[in-house]
């Protein structure tokens, strides 16, 4: 029987998640323990409402009485799908609407917040009414009147008849090919002594994993375009080439966005490994190439923008990540003509001066951005110098020698050492210590900063230190303000800033950044308290690019955008310190950031090749210094790097052994479990 049971095991484990341990941490995944939620709360209720307490947690019936009465229902958290209900005593003449809304700042009985435009009057949405007559049982929303993220729900009388009602639940639309929606393959643990909430570091975590959980959708739930008329939404649409697929959104814009993923991704990949919607959402794209030119969309159908060189780098960035953590031959061999041509695009931009010229303008909605600019270079550099893993580090080598590695590789590989030499002598701007924006101003912009240390365009420690201390003058209460977007925090671009303070040792920066700009969209009572805010004005308000393109509509913005989860992957990497090398973690490297003064992590990842997990500790030596201690779990057959802290100069035991390994800073291992002491 075991014998038997054994292969059905293997078979399973590349669709079935939940490898990660139990523990305290669960108590702050935010997915639904059921596919069907009710509401958790009664948030408020206007005119006659009877029995309304009865709405929680399906209880029983509520009766709603006379033109205008409401209730609004809070379900607790983001949630996404259709709404149904019973109707159990109607009259000939009652009526109902629904008016849904992520923000409760736009609780109201005439519309919902905004899906469908940005309109400068907030209600372009508007209500969603019942047909009247009603008829007495069963009612489920249309499926193209679906809402993709909200979190209340407001039920409102149209007619002077009362109307009661009960069973109001929400059938959750994302992940729909997941039944058990807690069961990550991921965990994090780490207390933040340093905070108001000492849980902060793990609900930043499980925030932004749960954040892409509600933006991995089914592949017809699109929202329409041209989009629907006034006082209308539709989120019908198809997506894409294939589904379940990953979108920015789960309210808006309900579309594959490639620039988005590149933080998305990451998060997914430490969180739920889930990752077909990530390989249907790149598939998408590479079937939309423009066969003539090899330009990329900007984004996936319907909306199926086009003309961004950056939108376009990304998509060739999210096939690396996905290569990376999933080890898909089979899907790169279908891709790669597409992706060398798309790749031959942006080099056919270099010109004589050894820079991409960049003339697809769209981008993240960042001012700027056309001819040599910086952030255009710097994703250039980061497209030419990832083919090492894409091609060298395969795990087979039936793919190398298809995919011709020597010779592309050596080739790109010699164009992005090239350009990283122009790179630094045409933005290097030494009086601001900081890259600018192009070589006819001054200003200096948060994401080429960011991308230039976290790509490696800088040629020292030192370097990448001055510009973490210069992206600090950006900084207010609640985080970087964008030079690039005056009045604008992106969560987009300071997930990438938070990586980048990590990268030049600033391990407290780096914390301090996750607490303003993190820890203002958690608990602000603007926004959900669970998932992730799109981005906010300088002062916090939610009119996110009120001057550029949303039309001064704050309840246009999305809060939940998974291009937002930065933390959740830069907390795995970075504080635990665990990350792949090649493909499938089949090598890893291990190097915790310990010098923000946590006093331990745990946590850990899945991929095809097992569990890979991390726990660390600082105790006192009896000398008063202080000690790391690191116990380390990943696959036999796998072999990793585990690099001291900074901080700490060298290994004191390994495996409980002294000898040999003194003032080893790097250790060489191979898979299965280890214990290092670092002092
Ligand atoms: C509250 O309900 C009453 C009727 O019950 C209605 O006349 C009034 O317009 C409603 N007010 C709001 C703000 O919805
Ligand atoms: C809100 O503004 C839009 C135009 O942006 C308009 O079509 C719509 O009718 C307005 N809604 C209301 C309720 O006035
Ligand atoms: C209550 O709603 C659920 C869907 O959430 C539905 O399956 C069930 O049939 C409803 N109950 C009744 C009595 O209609
Ligand atoms: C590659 O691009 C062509 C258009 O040139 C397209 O028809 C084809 O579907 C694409 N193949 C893949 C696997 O994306
Ligand atoms: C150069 O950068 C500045 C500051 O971002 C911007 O205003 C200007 O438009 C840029 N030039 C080009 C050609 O894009
Ligand atoms: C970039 O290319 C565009 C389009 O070919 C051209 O008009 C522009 O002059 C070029 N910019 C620079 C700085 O050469
Ligand atoms: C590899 O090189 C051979 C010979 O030059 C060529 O026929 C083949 O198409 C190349 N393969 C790929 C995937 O580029
Ligand atoms: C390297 O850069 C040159 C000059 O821009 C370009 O012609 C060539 O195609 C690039 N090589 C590769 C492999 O992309
Ligand atoms: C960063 O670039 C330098 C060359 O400028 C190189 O020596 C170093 O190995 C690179 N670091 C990484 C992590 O690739
Ligand atoms: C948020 O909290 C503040 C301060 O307690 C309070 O004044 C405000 O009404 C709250 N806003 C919402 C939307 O709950
Ligand atoms: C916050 O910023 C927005 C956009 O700049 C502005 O409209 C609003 O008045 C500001 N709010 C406060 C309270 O200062």
């Amino acid at each position: 029987m075991r014998l038997f049971m054994l292969p059905l095991i293997l078979l399973c484990s590349s669709t079935v998640f939940g490898l990660a341990p139990t523990g305290p941490w669960d108590n702050f995944n935010l997915a639904p323990k059921s596919k069907t939620v009710y509401p958790a709360a009664i948030h408020s209720t206007n005119g006659t409402v009877e029995n309304v307490q009865r709405l929680i947690q399906n209880r029983g019936s509520a009766t709603l009485s006379g033109q205008g009465s409401w209730v609004a229902l809070d379900y607790g958290v983001e949630v996404g799908g259709l709404i149904s209900m019973n109707f159990d005593v109607i009259t000939s003449t009652s009526a109902i609407s629904l008016s849904f809304t992520e923000s409760p700042l736009f609780i109201r009985p005439t519309a919902s917040d905004d899906s469908s435009y940005p309109s400068e009057n907030t209600t372009f949405d508007g209500v969603l009414r019942v047909p009247a007559p009603l008829k007495t049982g069963f009612w489920t929303q249309p499926a193209a009147a679906l809402r993709g993220g909200f979190r209340y729900l407001v039920i409102i009388s149209n007619s002077a008849s009362p109307v009661t009602i009960s069973n109001v639940s929400c059938a959750i639309s994302f992940m729909p090919h997941v039944q058990d929606l807690r069961a990550y393959s991921g965990y994090f643990y780490a207390g933040d002594p340093f905070y108001h909430d000492s849980d902060f570091l793990t609900k930043v975590w499980y925030a932004g994993a749960y954040t892409v959980q509600t933006n991995t959708v089914p592949l017809n739930t699109g929202r329409k375009v041209p989009f629907a008329a006034p006082g209308t939404w539709a989120n019908n649409a198809n997506l894409g080439v294939a589904g379940p697929i990953i979108v920015d959104g789960a309210k808006r814009d309900r579309a594959v966005w490639p620039g988005d993923m590149g933080i998305a991704v990451p998060a997914q990949f430490v969180s739920t490994n889930d990752l077909i919607p990530t390989r249907n959402a790149l598939s998408t794209m590479f079937a939309a190439i423009n066969p003539s030119t090899g330009a990329l969309p900007e984004s996936g159908p319907p909306l199926s923008q086009q003309g961004s060189d950056t939108y376009h780098a990304w998509t060739l960035i999210g096939t690396h990540n996905y290569y990376l953590y999933s080890g898909d031959t089979v899907w790169l061999k279908q891709i790669w003509s597409n992706y060398t041509k798309a790749v031959a695009f942006l080099e056919g931009k270099v010109d004589k001066t050894g820079l991409i010229n960049i003339t697809g303008l769209r981008d993240w909605a960042r001012l700027g951005g056309g001819g040599y600019n910086a952030e255009g270079n710097a994703l250039l550099y980061r497209v030419s110098s990832q083919y090492f893993i894409l091609i060298v580090l395969t795990t087979s080598a039936d793919l190398a020698s298809y995919l011709n590695n020597t010779d592309q590789a050596s080739a790109w590989a010699k164009n992005a050492t090239a350009l990283k030499t122009n790179f630094n002598n045409a933005f290097w701007l030494e009086s601001a210590g900081m890259y600018r924006d192009n070589q006819t101003t001054t200003l200096c912009p948060q994401d080429a900063n960011s991308f230039a240390v976290l790509f490696n365009l800088t040629s020292s420690v030192d370097q990448s230190k001055r510009i973490s201390e210069g992206l600090l003058k950006n900084w207010n209460a609640l985080g970087p303000v964008a030079p690039e977007l005056p009045d604008t925090i992106s969560p987009f671009i300071s997930g990438f800033e938070l990586q980048a303070h990590f990268e030049a040792g600033n391990d407290a920066r780096a914390l301090d950044l996750l607490r303003r700009t993190w820890g203002y969209m958690l608990y602000t009572n603007i926004s959900v308290q669970s998932t992730l805010l799109e981005g906010f004005t300088g002062n916090g308000s939610l009119a996110y690019r009120w001057y550029r393109g949303y039309n001064n509509d704050p309840s246009y913005t999305s809060h939940s955008h998974g291009w937002s989860a930065g933390p959740t992957a830069a907390l795995s990497t970075y504080v635990l310190g665990l990350s792949v090398s090649s493909p499938q973690g089949k090598t890893w490297i291990i190097a915790p950031h310990i010098d923000g003064g946590l006093p331990a992590a745990e946590g850990g990842f899945e991929t095809a090749l097992g569990w890979f997990g991390v726990k660390w500790a600082i105790t006192k030596a009896p000398d008063g210094s202080n000690m790391l201690s690191l116990h380390i779990d990943t696959p036999e057959g796998t072999s990793g790097l585990v690099k001291a802290p900074t901080s700490m100069g060298s290994v004191l035991t390994l495996d409980g052994r002294e000898e040999g390994v003194e003032s080893m800073a790097v250790v060489h291992l191979s898979g299965g479990r280890h214990a290092i002491v670092f002092q």
